[in-house]
């Protein structure tokens, strides 16, 4: 069994509050949380009080070199991976915490969406240190956790407008609070990250794809090459990633040399970029016709882009908005963000039973994604996004 010289751990950004001035004011919640839905396996300790959330512990073991050989994640082995290390990751992050497991008031585990044989083993665990020390369970909807990851580093008020861009997600919403929100656009396709991942593998440059590519685009010049600009008629917000996905494969099969491939990169990379900006663009307008106070949040692993970063915060600011991101180490898959959206349900009272199931498909926006399904066949497991 790995023992953990490969966990990534630490905290960052986070605001530190006074507990004593906290604990007059209000309650001080400390929650355990628990991620294992994709190829991440990650435990954190989160403290949130009247001044904000501090993150006591942030353990990440990621499974990268277990699935590279593969050119992406395999179910079967991230969820036996996740098997073998949850129990030391969630150790690990309660002794950096330097907490024991009665200072605890709850225990959050992503409940779905995501590889379901992973999730299960989170969701199991979470369930176990919660009958164990008679603690109220939070099943958490991975794609709250992103929703809720800005709060990592700094206050950021409800409502605001949430830009969501991730390995299998690409969403515009409007967020209330927890557990409130709308969807103003989504993806008809793949996903944001799908398309980095995807054209990545086809360009040879391995897996994650994401930051590889932004790697390469960094020496490149993308204007030789045209790529396709995807559902131009349309006044929606969704998004559309697979005609470039297929134009930037096809285009990889010609480059030559380093150059045309790291041309190629740049291209792609801000193809992605301006596809987000026009329907964020779009979002931050209607938006702004039915709110006072303008604020703009992009999350999500790609959000770890800092070519995308700056177009979005560009954008931002010429339409008033504020904007903030997640401190880099909560763009991508970690527990941090599990736990703060736990504890900010629990201060609500939304906790879960002890017998909830893990979910492969968990829209956000369930009304709508079920009223109004982009992928029309959604099937037995329900509607995707
Ligand atoms: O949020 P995340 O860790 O997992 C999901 O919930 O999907 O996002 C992972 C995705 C991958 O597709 C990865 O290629 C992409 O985020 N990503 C990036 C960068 N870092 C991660 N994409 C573009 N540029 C990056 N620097
Ligand atoms: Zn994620």
């Amino acid at each position: 069994m790995n023992t953990g010289a490969d966990y990534s751990s630490g905290t960052t950004g986070a605001t530190k509050p006074s507990l004593d001035a906290d604990e007059a004011e209000g309650r001080v919640l400390t929650v355990l949380g628990l991620e294992t839905s994709c190829d991440e396996t990650a435990a954190s300790v989160v403290r949130l009080s009247a001044s904000g959330a501090e993150v006591l512990s942030s353990v990440i073991h990621s499974q990268i070199d277990e699935h590279a050989a593969f050119g992406g994640v395999v179910p079967e082995i991230a969820a036996r991976s996740h098997v073998e290390m949850i129990d030391g990751v969630a150790r690990r992050a309660m002794s950096e915490a330097g907490i024991d497991y009665a200072a605890l008031d709850g225990v959050a585990a992503t409940a779905g969406p995501g590889l379901v044989g992973g999730v299960m083993v989170g969701l199991s665990y979470g369930k176990a240190v919660a009958l164990a020390r008679d603690l109220p369970l939070i099943a958490v909807n991975h794609l709250e956790g992103h929703a809720v990851s800005a709060r990592l580093g700094a206050e950021t008020a409800y409502p605001f407008l949430l830009l969501l861009v991730s390995g299998g997600h690409c969403q515009l919403l409007e967020v209330r609070g927890i557990g409130d929100m709308s969807r103003l656009g989504t993806t008809i396709d793949d996903a944001a990250g799908e398309a980095f991942d995807k054209i990545a593998k086809a360009m040879g440059l391995g897996y994650p794809g994401g930051p590889a590519l932004e790697r390469l685009a960094a020496s490149g010049d993308g204007s030789r090459f045209e790529l396709p600009r995807a559902l131009l008629g349309r006044k929606d917000c969704d998004f559309s990633f697979s005609g470039l996905k297929t134009a930037a494969s096809r285009l990889a099969q010609t480059c030559e040399t380093d150059q045309d491939k790291a041309d190629l990169a740049d291209a792609v990379q801000k193809a992605i970029a301006r596809q987000l900006s026009e329907r964020t663009e779009r979002a931050m307008v209607a938006y702004a016709e039915q709110h006072e106070a303008l604020h703009f949040v992009v999350a999500g692993g790609v959000a770890a882009n800092k070519t995308i970063r700056r177009t979005l915060e560009d954008l931002a600011m010429k339409h008033g908005f504020s904007f903030l991101a997640p401190p880099m180490v909560y763009c991508t898959d970690n527990a941090a963000m599990i736990a703060l959206a736990g504890a900010e349900r629990l201060e609500k009272g939304l906790t879960s039973d002890i017998d909830v199931a893990a979910r492969p498909r968990w829209p956000l926006d369930e009304a709508r994604a079920n009223a109004d399904p982009v992928h029309k066949k959604t099937g037995r497991k329900g509607a995707k996004a």
